[in-house]
């Protein structure tokens, strides 16, 4: 690991060289395997807003986003962040995918999940999202266990302070700043019960803004720990036995839940959900079934369940939330590799009602066509 910080030290003094006047935009989109991916593009000056940004593109059929006899994708830039490592007037800009044909890439959710989000701008939906991931070294080991065996059981490493009970801080701290600098709404991070494994959270976010944001901060995530070799892993069950599964819990309100009376809205929330528990959990990330055992803080995946500071159940309601009589709901189900425009998407869609031109399910359908 010493080496590559030392690279990382003999880089930075190359960043103070003047760029002449030109901005470096770092294009970001979300590829075949739930990952990230980028290429850097020079411009003439900083955009003022993401429609100031040119389309480019980029060869879909090295990334399994297209086949090679049509491999042109083209890259729509959407939104765009501060770069926190170029720093100064550098920027990441994401971007969507969208094939030759004008139709959008089997893997851009983002497209539909933002209609129904401008569909039902007038119920102001907020959610915030809590990502849980682990880290592994370069062996494909859990980063800092034990070589060829296992630490001592899950107890001390949950919020855990100290040797032995807390495993790479530097690189979660350094993701900290990073999301900061980038203008995302990160609102707090903590060790989570496996030992390296942790946890993000950002929100809150409003509609599409959601899922936009939670893919940045996954990019700054992988881009962090690429600086001190480690891998993350957004896998939902990343080690077999007695270890915890990782989740990505949504909070979900609407303008209505968050005023006086609102329980009432959050209870209408959580019927519609109930009817549609199977095909929500289609889209609540793939081997799911692996983390939702109904152990380890989860709900079988068996039954739709709802409870008051409940963290069996699929659903739980925070006990302040039932004791003023308003607030959010929180959906335990969602796995830590899901694709945010999906859950957010269809969340939107089972609460808010369905629109003629966007439809989550037909949406993954293209996806695993
Ligand atoms: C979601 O709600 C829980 C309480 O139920 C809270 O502790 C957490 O910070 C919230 N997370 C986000 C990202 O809003
Ligand atoms: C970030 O959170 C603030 C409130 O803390 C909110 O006003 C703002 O709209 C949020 N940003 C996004 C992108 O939703």
């Amino acid at each position: 690991m010493t080496g590559i910080t030392e690279q990382t030290a003999i880089l930075a003094k190359y960043f103070d060289l003047n760029q002449n006047g030109k901005v470096l935009a770092e294009y970001v989109w979300v590829d075949a395997d739930g990952h990230t991916r980028s290429k850097c593009k020079t411009l003439s000056k900083r955009p003022s807003s993401a429609e100031d940004l040119p389309e480019w593109n980029f060869d879909g059929s090295s990334t399994g986003q297209a086949p090679g006899h049509d491999s042109d994708i083209y890259l729509r830039p959407v939104a765009f962040y501060p770069d926190p490592f170029r720093k100064g007037d550098n920027i990441i800009v994401l971007c969507e995918c969208w094939n030759n044909d004008g139709t959008p890439n089997k893997f851009n959710h983002r497209h539909e999940c933002a209609k129904l989000m401008s569909a039902h701008a007038d119920e102001q939906v907020w959610f915030g999202l809590e990502q849980e991931y682990t880290l592994f070294d370069q062996y494909d080991n859990v980063y800092a266990w034990p070589k060829g065996g296992f630490p001592a059981p899950q107890g001390p490493y949950y919020c855990g302070v100290g040797t032995g009970k807390v495993y790479a801080r530097d690189v979660v701290e350094a993701h900290y700043r990073a999301c900061l600098h980038a203008g995302i709404n990160i609102s707090g991070i903590n060790a989570e019960v496996m030992p390296s494994q942790w946890e993000f959270q950002v929100g809150p976010c409003s509609g599409i803004e959601m899922g936009d944001q939670l893919w940045m901060a996954r990019f700054l995530l992988e881009r962090v720990a690429e600086e001190f070799g480690v891998k993350i892993s957004f896998h939902p069950k990343p080690l077999a036995g007695d270890w915890n599964g990782a989740g990505c819990h949504t909070n979900v309100s609407t303008k209505n839940m968050r005023e006086v009376g609102g329980m009432k809205y959050i209870e209408d929330a959580l019927a519609k959900l109930a009817k549609r528990h199977k095909e929500h959990l289609v889209l609540y990330g793939a081997d799911n079934d692996m983390r939702l055992t109904g152990r380890h803080e989860t709900a079988s995946m068996e039954a739709f369940s709802s409870g008051v500071a409940n963290r069996g159940a699929s659903v739980r309601i925070p006990r302040s939330v039932a004791k003023e009589g308003y607030g959010y709901f929180e959906d335990r189900r969602p796995a830590s590799n899901i694709d945010p425009y999906l859950v957010t998407g269809i969340m939107v869609e089972t609460i808010c009602g369905a629109i003629p031109d966007a439809d989550m399910y037909k949406e993954y359908a293209r996806e695993s066509e």
